[in-house]
Formats: structure tokens, C-alpha cells, sequence
């Protein structure tokens, strides 16, 4: 679908995304790279990130694969140096790796709780304290005069109510949710660096779909949920774009819900 946003809304902005190599995030990158921004993607895995690169590069993006793991400081340090020298700034950071599976609180080790928390909520937090020299006013590639950069946390709606089998990933995303706060505050007000997220509902095509919800379970779900559609990738990188461009300026602190209203869904009666 077509973007109604104008294509230099990100001219001449730096962007790195964590998990930008696929799902959510590649489509993020994808769109930020043709509203103007130059996009470094970072994950785990080099041969996802190299056909990433190549894609965003035929579409004449510029891009940039580096591969790390948000779960260790030394990846996230090298990976926010290896993007402020390839393209001299950092003014977009997208928190969108993620980790999850479905299990019983019952059947689920301490560690497996605690692999999911250092994904989504310490590698968040991770990813945006070795970012901040270069987000902050001022800082390194930033003149004075310019305004601070932008953190967007993806996030989910699983920890609004409580979800089966999702126990860890509900509380690593409700950490999500109070970090993305918690800067918007400390940094916006220090830094003018504006923190948000965005909690997306069900997206077709991505892995978190095809691990979480089987299509027999979606078919299911569809049936007794009023407002169950599902969304489009597009979706979230189209939020994610009113978020990062001066559209979002005044909007700090906040993480928006896109899901179609799912979450307010009941069955019907
Ligand atoms: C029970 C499990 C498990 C499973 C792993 N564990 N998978 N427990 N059921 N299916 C436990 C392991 O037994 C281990 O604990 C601990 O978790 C760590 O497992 P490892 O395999 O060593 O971890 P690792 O190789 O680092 O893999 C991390 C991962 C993996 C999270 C487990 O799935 C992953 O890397 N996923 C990344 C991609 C991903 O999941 N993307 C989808 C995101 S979707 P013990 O005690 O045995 O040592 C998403 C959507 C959320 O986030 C919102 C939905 C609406």
C-alpha cells in the first residue's frame, strides 16, 4: 500500500533498528528508507541481515547490516559505533528485536523467564543507554541547534489484561512499557529526546504470528473475538513513522496501541 506520508519526512535522518533484518523490523527499515532516513539494521543472524541490506539497497535505501546481540553490551556498544561512523549520526533508534515462545508459567525454567526479559526489556534499555551520546542535543553528529533524536520501543498488548503462556513475555513487554516512560521523562526533559512505543496487535507475516498463533488458533480466536483482525506489517512502520518525523513532535512518553481495538475485544452476548 502506498505511504500517505510525504518521502522526505525522514531527509537526511540516521535510523538503526534491532531486529530490522526481519518482521516488523524490516519493514520498519524498509519504510524509513524510502521516506529518506539511511538505515543501519542490526540482529543476529548474517545471512537474514545481508538479503536485508541487499533488498533496502536495490530499492536505493541506504543501508547497513551490523550483527550483534542486543543481550550483550559489547554487540550493542560496537553496533551504535560501527552506525555513528558508517553514517556520522544517530537520530532514530527502533528497539524491535524480540524473543519469544509459547509455554505454561508452569512448565517455564527460571532461565527461559529470564532470556525473554534480557531480550525485550534489558536489551531495550541496553540499546538506548549506549545510543544516547549520539540521540542527546548536542551530542557527537548533532549540532546545538538541532533537536534530539527519537527512541521508538516495540512493545505488545499481552500484559494489559494477562495472556495464556505468555507469562515472561508479558512481563518483559510491561518492563518495555515503563522504560519507554521512564526516559521519555529523564531524557526528553534533559536531552529533548522524545521515547516512545508501539504495541502491536496480531501482524500477518511475521514471526511472532507463526509462533504464537497457529492458523487453527487464529481461525478460533477470530470466532468468538468481535474486533479480531489482523494487521499488516505496514501498520506498525506506518505508526513508527508518525512517531520518528516532526508529525510526533509533541508526542513523548507514550506507547500506541495498534491493533484494530483488539485488546478491548470481549466476546459478544
Ligand atoms: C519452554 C523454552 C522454550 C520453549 C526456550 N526455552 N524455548 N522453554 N518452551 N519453547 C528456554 C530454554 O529451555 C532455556 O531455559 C531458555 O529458554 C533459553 O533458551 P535458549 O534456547 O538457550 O535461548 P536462545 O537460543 O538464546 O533463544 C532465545 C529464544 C528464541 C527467545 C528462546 O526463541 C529466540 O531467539 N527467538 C528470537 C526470535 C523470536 O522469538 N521472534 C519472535 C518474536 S515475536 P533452560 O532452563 O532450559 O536453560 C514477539 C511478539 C510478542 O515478540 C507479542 C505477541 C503478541
Amino acid at each position: 500500500m502506498e505511504s500517505p506520508f510525504k518521502p522526505e519526512i525522514l531527509k537526511g535522518k540516521v535510523a538503526l533498528i534491532t531486529g530490522g533484518a526481519s518482521g516488523i523490523g524490516f519493514e520498519i527499515s524498509t519504510q524509513f528508507g524510502k521516506h529518506g532516513a539511511s538505515v543501519a539494521l542490526m540482529g543476529r543472524r548474517k545471512q537474514v541481515l545481508q538479503s536485508a541490506v541487499s533488498v533496502l539497497q536495490s530499492l536505493v535505501i541506504p543501508a547497513v547490516g551490523f550483527e550483534g546481540d542486543v543481550r550483550k553490551q559489547e554487540d550493542a556498544a560496537r553496533v551504535v559505533e560501527s552506525t555513528f561512523k558508517h553514517f556520522g549520526r544517530i537520530d532514530i533508534l527502533v528497539n524491535a528485536a524480540a524473543g519469544n515462545f509459547l509455554v505454561s508459567a508452569e512448565d517455564l525454567s527460571s532461565n527461559g523467564f529470564r532470556t525473554v526479559l534480557d531480550i525485550d526489556s534489558v536489551g531495550t534499555f541496553t540499546m538506548c543507554h549506549e545510543a544516547l551520546k549520539y540521540l542527546k542535543k548536542g551530542g557527537e553528529g548533532r549540532s546545538n541547534s538541532s533537536s534530539g533524536g527519537s527512541i521508538i520501543n516495540i512493545s505488545a498488548t499481552l500484559h494489559y489484561t494477562a495472556s495464556w503462556y505468555q507469562i515472561h513475555v508479558s512481563a518483559a513487554k510491561a518492563a518495555v512499557d515503563a522504560t519507554t516512560r521512564n526516559l521519555a521523562l529523564e531524557w526528553g526533559t534533559d536531552y529533548d529526546i522524545r521515547v516512545n512505543g508501539i504495541a502491536p496487535g496480531p501482524i500477518s507475516g511475521t514471526p511472532g504470528m507463526s509462533k504464537l498463533a497457529p492458523d487453527e488458533i487464529s481461525s478460533k480466536a477470530r470466532d468468538y473475538m468481535p474486533l479480531y483482525k489482523l494487521g499488516e506489517k505496514w501498520d506498525i512502520a506506518m505508526a513508527a513513522l508518525f512517531l520518528a518525523s516532526d508529525a510526533g513532535k509533541f508526542v513523548n512518553g507514550d506507547t500506541m496501541i495498534v491493533d484494530g481495538g483488539l485488546w478491548l475485544s470481549r466476546p459478544r452476548h
